[in-house]
């Protein structure tokens, strides 16, 4: 088992947890995710005390969700508080199982860890989602394979010039300058790159862009699978505020061993108001997440035994240093966690 527990998973973005529950698989097991009172959301098992019955399938009233099967309701703490059948009794037999939940970054998060812990496990720090010169698209896919193998695609940008040749001009990775560093348990990669041409998705933030610019892409990781990817293309030495500048977020979800719930988000600086530009980055972004990324690394998975990449001995090239640590970290956390579980 690959996964950290103690941590907050993104369930959801918000506007897409409305008016009916949703049903989603988190570290193996299956959660379903609605507004109680007051539009607040809740995380419950999805599996009905009386016959499992998925409580995803039922129907959400006054905050409170009926199962579709013989109509027990429940309360967002798992709190049988209705039963339509003989005296009506709830008993305490008839209690969910509850998760804690919060909505921060426009975003449903779920604690998947021990319930004494969560208190100590603070949400985590995206401030980019709080930036406000910054507008955002969103979109989520399903990968095939291991977070851990997304996490290895996502810190390495070296692969955007030969999976994404729209995203990257020839010779790219030959350019580029490559600096990793780690920070306690966050790894940093920049990737930066003198007078590139500025690219197809450059010139649709920069109207009157010049044919090269200096490009700096500057990824953050964060256990157990969050990214934060910042581009920028300037004239100056090093990027300035006023550069246009397209952030990438990757928040990655383990439903199980072999499948991760990829959540992204796009925020750019310029081109604000474009329903064009959104459209267009909105389509290209999933369009090479799903058709160019996804089949990719499904295909590396499948010619692999295990997910223990190291393992397998691959040859590890300079720019893999970031994936490498990423991994490194996550180890030496599992190590910790069960250690701490043990002395529950
Ligand atoms: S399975 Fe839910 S009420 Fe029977
Ligand atoms: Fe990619």
């Amino acid at each position: 088992m690959t996964f950290l527990r103690n941590a907050w998973y993104p369930a959801a973005w918000s506007h897409d947890l409305g008016e009916t529950a949703l049903e989603l698989q988190i570290l193996d097991q299956m959660i379903v995710v609605f507004r109680g009172e007051g539009g607040h959301p809740k995380a419950l098992y999805d599996a009905c005390p009386h016959r499992f019955a998925p409580l995803s399938r039922g129907k959400l009233r006054d905050g409170r969700i009926i199962c579709g099967y013989h109509g027990l309701e429940f309360d967002g703490t798992g709190r049988c508080v209705r039963n339509p059948h003989g005296n009506g009794k709830t008993v305490s037999a008839l209690q969910v199982r509850s998760f804690p939940v919060a909505e921060r970054y426009g975003m449903i998060w779920v604690w998947m860890g021990h319930e004494s812990l969560d208190g100590s496990h603070p949400l985590p720090e995206l401030p980019l989602f709080d930036d406000p010169e910054l507008t955002w698209v969103y979109g989520q896919l399903n990968v095939r394979v291991n977070y851990e193998l997304v996490t290895d695609n996502l810190l390495d940008l070296t692969h955007v010039e030969f999976l994404h040749p729209f995203l990257a001009s020839p010779g790219n990775s030959a350019r580029t300058h490559y600096h990793c560093e780690q920070t306690g348990d966050e790894v940093r990669s920049v990737y930066t790159i003198k007078e590139e041409p500025v690219t197809g998705l450059f010139q649709l933030l920069w109207p009157d862009a010049p044919a090269t610019a200096n490009m700096v892409a500057d990824i953050v990781w964060q256990a157990p699978a969050r990214l934060s990817l910042k581009t920028s293309m300037g004239q100056g030495e090093s990027p300035a505020a006023h550069d246009p500048q397209l952030v990438v977020m990757h928040l990655l979800v383990p439903q199980g061993e072999e499948a991760t719930r990829y959540f992204w988000a796009a925020g750019r600086n310029s081109a604000k108001d474009s329903e064009n530009v959104s459209a267009m980055l909105k389509q290209g972004t999933q369009n090479a997440f799903e058709f160019e990324d996804e089949p990719m690394i499904a295909a590396v998975r499948s010619r692999m035994r295990s997910n223990d990449l190291i393992a397998h001995k691959p040859a590890i090239l300079p720019f893999d240093e970031g994936a490498v640590r990423a991994r490194r970290i996550v180890t030496r956390m599992l190590d910790e966690e069960r250690a701490k579980h043990a002395a529950i």
